[in-house]
């Protein structure tokens, strides 16, 4: 069997009950210890779940924002209000917006073509599923370029690996970003050892990636975050490889909180730093890493290891900043679906961007 059929995970599926359309989520909060299904009838229940992080990672927010806009077409309604809450859920993963644009406006130009309701929400559900099949074929398409990339940089085999946050099948349904390369090297027997950074505060590292990691057979290890320089220093890291919740037009990178710091490490011990994200991820109406807006979340997140289960005083303040941004100077690849930009050079990603465009 195939790795991709071994480790099939529905992260999520439209469903369509007499009583009307639902919008099926595997709760990613609740991995690795449970599978249990999140059931989205309407879009502030899909906006609480994308805000939850049940459902997460960039390329799937736009495939989610754009079954939302879907959904809210189907039952009736205000798709304009529906869209606007939807890609302002969560701010600094530009898919979010992509995602919901794409089925706003096919919803749109149909109704203005004389579609009645039915037959506009059909038309949206065409669209987010058009969304979603792409991020899928994006994600395999990456691995190929990004394992062929591994291959050039790294000639001699024998790969370890450290990769941060979750990349996976977890984040489209397919092969994933980041780890659609980690997969590919692992089919080809090139995979020494997975690095898993456990991406604190909220662990999508080793809660998800890992399951991920075990599902396929890697041979993996979890390490907490602040040990990765260690690791460097022992000469135990031949690649990072992470993904991007956008990526500005000069080049820069924002990724999960903690992305950083592995570029500044990669750059001092001369291992190289790749990005993998579909062109989705890529905003060229962002002009700089300063442009992104990084997301705050909640302090409870970081004082608290479950509720209840404090790790810090009472009433002590927080900075816990979801993501964080890498200048393109410390990139050394970016991997999309439509082939490498290295170095990463604003007029680098240009030229992919309007090659891409005009195919
Ligand atoms: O806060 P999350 O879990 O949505 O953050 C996800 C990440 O930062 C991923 O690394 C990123 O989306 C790239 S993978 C598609």
């Amino acid at each position: 069997m195939a790795d991709h059929e071994v480790n099939a995970v529905p992260v999520l599926r439209w469903e369509e009950p007499p009583e009307g359309p639902v919008l099926v989520l595997l709760d990613q909060t609740r991995l690795p210890g449970e599978e249990v299904e999140c059931f989205c009838t309407d879009v502030p229940a899909l906006v609480a779940a994308i805000r939850a992080l049940v459902v997460r990672g960039a390329p799937l927010l736009g495939v989610v924002g754009g079954y939302g806009v879907a959904l809210a077409a189907a039952r009736g309604f205000d798709v304009e209000e529906a869209s606007e809450q939807l890609a302002q859920a969560r701010p600094t993963a530009v898919n979010l917006g992509y995602g919901v644009r794409r089925v706003r406006g096919v919803h749109e130009r149909a109704l203005a073509a004389g579609a009645g309701p039915e037959e506009a929400a059909a038309a949206a559900l065409a669209e987010a599923r058009a969304v979603h099949r792409e991020e899928v074929e994006a994600g395999a398409a990456m691995g190929r370029h990004g394992w062929a990339l591994l291959r050039e940089l790294l000639p001699g085999g024998g790969l370890r690996v450290l990769t941060h946050c979750n990349t996976g099948t977890l984040v489209s349904g397919g092969e994933g970003t980041a780890l659609a390369v980690v997969r590919a090297a692992h089919r080809a027997g090139a995979l020494r050892r997975l690095w898993v950074d456990e991406t604190r505060p909220l662990f999508q590292g080793s809660r998800l990636t890992g399951w991920e990691a075990a599902r396929s057979g890697m041979a993996y290890s979890v390490l907490p975050d602040n040990a990765a320089g260690s690791l460097f220093a022992a000469g135990e890291v031949d690649a990072v490889v992470v993904g991007a919740d956008r990526v500005a037009a000069d080049g820069s990178v924002a990724n999960k909180v903690g992305s950083y710091p592995l570029a500044v490490l990669a750059r001092y011990h001369h291992v190289p730093f790749v990005v993998v994200a579909p062109l989705s991820t890529v905003d060229p109406g962002t002009e700089d890493g300063a442009g992104i807006e990084v997301e705050q979340r909640a302090g409870h997140e970081v004082t608290e290891l479950a509720p209840g289960v404090s790790v810090a005083p009472p009433g002590a303040r927080v900075y816990n900043p979801a993501f964080d941004v890498t200048p393109a100077e410390l990139v050394t690849a970016l991997v999309t679906e439509s082939g490498v930009v290295s170095p990463v050079t604003p007029e680098g990603l240009a030229e992919l961007c309007s090659r891409s465009r005009t195919r």
